[in-house]
């Protein structure tokens, strides 16, 4: 039986996250990485078509709590993870496959392993139905 080896999107905020290494460095790294401009600027509809892309799971990486150049648009999308998790969660979709962190890493050392623990949970939880 072949390992099951879960799909996961990361968006991250540039301001926040990796900023100080090269872009094709980073994404050397990281599978399926998509650096935003602000963690503000992620809607649920671009999380959804993740997983209508295949996706597992989504990690969502912002800036940390007062340190949001846009204001308080890492808190915006905390609001809005939050409502489509508890959406998720009505079609069976387990809350867990769209998690969000707000902190800073200008060189991204710590992205390789917050994906690397994020796989691991969503292992444990095996294939995202489909919507
Ligand atoms: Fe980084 Fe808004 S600028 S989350």
């Amino acid at each position: 039986m072949e390992k099951y080896n879960p799909k996961l999107v990361c968006f991250s905020c540039k301001f926040g996250w990796g900023y100080l290494t090269e872009e094709p460095a980073l994404a050397s790294k990281i599978n399926s990485w998509i650096p935003v401009v602000c963690s503000g600027k992620i809607d649920t509809s671009h999380i959804l078509k993740a997983f209508r892309a295949g996706a597992d799971g989504v990690l969502i990486l912002g800036c940390s709590e007062g340190h949001c150049h846009y204001q308080d648009g890492n808190v915006q999308t905390k609001k809005k993870v939050f409502l489509l998790q508890k959406v998720l969660e009505t079609f069976g979709i387990e809350p867990q496959r769209v998690e969000i962190r707000f902190s800073l890493d200008p060189e991204g050392k710590s992205m390789p392993h917050l994906l690397n623990k994020m796989k691991e949970n969503l292992i444990k939880l095996g294939p995202v139905k489909r919507l």
